[in-house]
């Protein structure tokens, strides 16, 4: 089977993630005041405004063979211009959490909040960018056209399109393969032109699904370096979901430890590297320590039952 048409996303998935009122402009994010029920960790982000406010959530899955738990009173603050990673077992409910921030998916129980307003409002605002697991580009755009794709659906005009289009592309060194259709180009720079499509209506979060799972070490450490400097640089919220303890620890400014489903959260671990910290780090004592952290809290959360 040809894998670009089965990794293309239906229709409704796309204008789903993009949000579906076209606008001729892009809302400023609206800054809120934490609420004061704010406990624990909420209290540490409670000086910064918050972005994502998970409080008691929990999703079952309603299937033909019966009930899914997959997420179990999940209760996570996430503060403007943090970098946090999700990291657990295969099945844990890391996507599910990321799609319930992004209003893809509804909670069963509990409430989410993004930037101070319900999921579907801020989805309707345009205040995040999603970028897949897999690509997802369409193979009949050209990667200019790929990028531009939101930019059109949210009524920019050409030229606004062609500045923004260039910016991004030259962001992720893809300048000089406008005209390029995807398939034309490696996974590694397929997934570059996603991350640009995502950030190229500036969103102030961004929620990254494994974006770079499928990748060798190499071009994964590339693109690592380069995300944390656009990070750095925006000074963008990101959620992250990983398997890879060494990225998810250089990346992150926290991470968070999922348990096998229902997906819990055992551990959230701070990693306080400077911003614009170097590949280098993963050398340093700091560095491993907060890795076995890690280990240690997946390890914990591991039944090998299944
Ligand atoms: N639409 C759905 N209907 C029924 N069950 C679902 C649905 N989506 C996810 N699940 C179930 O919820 C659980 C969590 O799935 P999810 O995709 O969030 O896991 P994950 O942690 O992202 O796993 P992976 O690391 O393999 O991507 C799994 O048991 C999955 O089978
Ligand atoms: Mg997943």
């Amino acid at each position: 089977m040809d894998q670009r048409v089965a990794r293309r996303p239906g229709p409704a998935k796309q204008s789903v993630a993009l949000g579906t009122s076209p606008t001729t402009s892009i809302r400023p994010v609206e800054r809120v005041t934490p609420p004061e029920t704010a406990t624990g960790e909420g209290r540490a982000a409670a000086a910064k405004a918050l972005t994502v406010d998970a409080r008691g959530v929990s999703l079952t899955f309603q299937t033909r063979d019966g009930a899914v738990e997959a997420l179990a009173n999940i209760n996570l603050q996430i503060s403007d211009g943090d970098f946090v990673s999700f990291i657990g077992p295969s099945g844990c409910g890391k996507t599910t959490l990321l799609r319930l921030i992004a209003d893809l998916q509804k909670p069963t129980s509990g409430t989410i909040l993004v930037n101070g307003v319900s999921p579907e409002e801020a989805r309707l605002k345009r205040q995040y960018g999603y970028i897949f697991q897999a690509p997802a580009l369409y193979p009949w755009r050209t990667i200019e056209r790929n990028v531009a794709l939101p930019l059109e659906i949210m009524g920019f005009d050409a030229k606004e399109r062609r500045a923004r289009v260039d910016r991004y592309l030259k962001l992720v060194n893809l300048s000089g393969f406008e005209r390029k259709f995807p398939w034309q180009l490696s996974g590694g720079m397929q997934q570059r032109a996603s991350i640009a499509r995502a950030l190229s209506f500036d969103p102030a979060l961004l929620l990254m699904d494994e974006p770079f799972g499928a990748l060798d070490e190499i071009v994964r450490d590339h693109l690592n370096e380069q995300l944390l400097r656009l990070w750095d640089q925006t000074g963008k919220t990101v959620v992250f979901v990983t398997h890879s303890i060494p990225e998810a620890v250089f990346l992150s400014t926290r991470i968070v430890v999922m348990s096998p489903r229902p997906g819990r959260i055992i551990d959230i671990i701070p990693c306080n590297f400077p911003r614009n910290r170097t590949l280098e780090i993963r050398e340093t004592p700091e560095f491993i320590k907060i890795a076995q952290r890690v280990r240690a809290g997946l390890r914990s959360g591991h039944s090998y039952d299944e």
